[in-house]
């Protein structure tokens, strides 16, 4: 299967089986269809990752135009060496007390999110979005990914201990690495 066949097929999958009140059924409808016509390891490992995931919450749905998200990078953050994902980063702070955030006030406040893009080199669009939820004042960590910037982002399956492990450097900062720097 040529690429484009696959991620034609991946939306396809996505919308269907996810439309109506998600009907994660195999083997019926057009996803079984697709399964039958189009089968091989690789069609069933990503029709995994996409079936029903969610797409990015409202609250942070538009993070780089709404006004309660506010980008905290002077620059764009460069590939780190030990990076798992590709690219360039900016990093926007959503509902977070422009007082506070500013004067990089921690810990931050319940209902913060954080939200990390990462876009490609020779790209201009993000394709990664990750993000921070202060809830009950914990994180959440979340991760969405989308192959085309027409795509909406769908979440990705995280184990959040990943995240944590790595994030525990900067305990001392509340988890999160990034200072406003503007
Ligand atoms: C190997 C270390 C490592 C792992 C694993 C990791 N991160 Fe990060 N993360 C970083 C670093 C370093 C930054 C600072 C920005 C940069 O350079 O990318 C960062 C930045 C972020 C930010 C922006 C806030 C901040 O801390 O600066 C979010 C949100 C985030 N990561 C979410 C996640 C999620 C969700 C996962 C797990 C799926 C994860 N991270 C896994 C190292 C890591």
């Amino acid at each position: 299967m040529k690429w484009t066949d696959l991620a034609t097929t991946e939306r396809h999958s996505a919308r269907t089986a996810c439309s109506g009140g998600a009907s994660r059924t195999a083997g019926s409808g057009s996803q079984g269809r697709a399964l039958r016509t189009r089968s091989g390891t690789r069609f069933v490992a990503v029709l995994a990752l996409v079936g029903c995931a969610d797409q990015l919450p409202d609250d942070v749905a538009n993070y780089r135009t709404d006004p309660s998200c506010v980008l905290m990078n002077a620059e764009p953050l460069p590939q780190r060496s030990d990076d798992p994902h590709e690219g360039e980063k900016n990093v926007y702070a959503c509902g977070a007390l422009a007082s506070k955030l500013q004067a990089n006030a921690r810990p931050f406040d319940d209902g913060v999110v954080i939200v990390k893009e990462s876009i490609r080199r020779d790209s201009d669009y993000p394709w990664l979005v990750s993000t921070a939820r202060k809830t009950d004042s914990g994180w959440r960590w979340e991760e969405y990914t989308r192959n085309f910037a027409d795509e909406p982002f769908l979440s990705i399956p995280v184990g959040e201990n990943v995240c944590i492990d790595c994030h525990r450097r900067v305990q001392g900062a509340d988890w999160i690495f990034t200072v406003y720097a503007r």
